[in-house]
């Protein structure tokens, strides 16, 4: 395929990740696929065929495991075109005073730490190929929500994607970040049928890569209209 783009993605096991893998694949795209569930890596291979796909089993809050992630992706395809941070994770118990440290420090090695690691192991490969940095903040990145970790850890991705964008800018690499409101993935135990379908953010990804190279899509904001 012509402008075909190598993508790697991380939280492809479930929800927004995997559609996302889904719809660049059908767009003519390759992935590498990374996430902690082997299983579910593994079912997306096998649908797509080992050419197309390649699923990295990994824990993203560990620097080394992203390293070689990014190491088995240059292995198989040469080059990086695009990355997706997309993992990320909640908190069950609330608010500050009621909430728990142990599940903060896990939520925001995932949404925080990974996402630096990420990053930082995506550049030197972008670099090469003039490429893009794709991330999923949310609308809770962006609006005031009453003792939210998780909103604040999602503030910090979209003021990084901002920073990081103007990093990649000096070679002219392309950073997006993707801010969606409720989406109906199992992100959340009860299923959200009449809110946003993961398709739609895998939607805003494929816009953003498609977009003429003189286009820097800084940022896109997804809303259920319900
Ligand atoms: N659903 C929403 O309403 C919504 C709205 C705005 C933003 N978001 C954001 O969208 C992103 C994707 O969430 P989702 O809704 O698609 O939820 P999801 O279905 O629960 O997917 C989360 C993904 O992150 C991966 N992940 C979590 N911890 C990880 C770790 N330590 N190492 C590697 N992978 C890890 C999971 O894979 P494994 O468990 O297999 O490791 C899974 O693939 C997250 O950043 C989330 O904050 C979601």
């Amino acid at each position: 395929m012509k402008n075909e783009k190598i993508i790697l993605i991380t939280g492809a096991s479930s929800g927004i990740g995997a559609a996302t893998v889904d719809k660049l694949l059908e767009a003519g795209h390759k992935a590498v696929i990374t996430a902690r569930s082997t299983d579910k890596l593994n079912a997306i291979v096998k649908r797509w065929g080992e050419d197309k796909v390649l699923a990295v089993t990994a824990d993203v809050s560990i620097p080394t495991e992203v390293e070689m992630v990014f190491k088995k992706a240059q292995e198989k395809f040469g080059r990086i075109d695009v990355v997706f941070a997309n993992a990320g994770t909640g908190a069950n118990s609330p608010g500050i005073e009621k909430g728990l440290p142990d599940e903060w420090k896990t939520m925001l090695d995932v949404n925080i730490n990974a996402l630096l690691f990420t990053a930082k192991a995506s550049l030197a490969a972008l670099r090469k190929t003039q490429g893009h940095f794709i991330i999923t903040s949310s609308i809770a990145g962006k609006i005031t929500l009453k003792g939210s970790v998780y909103g604040a850890s999602k503030w910090f991705a979209y003021g990084f994607g901002q920073n990081l964008a103007a990093e990649m800018a000096e070679w002219k690499g392309r950073c997006t970040i993707i801010c969606p409101g409720m989406v109906n993935t199992p992100f959340f135990d009860e299923a959200k049928p009449d809110k946003l379908d993961p398709s739609d953010i895998a939607d805003a990804v494929l816009y953003a890569i498609s977009a003429n190279p003189r286009c820097d899509v800084r940022e896109i904001s997804l809303m259920p209209t319900n």
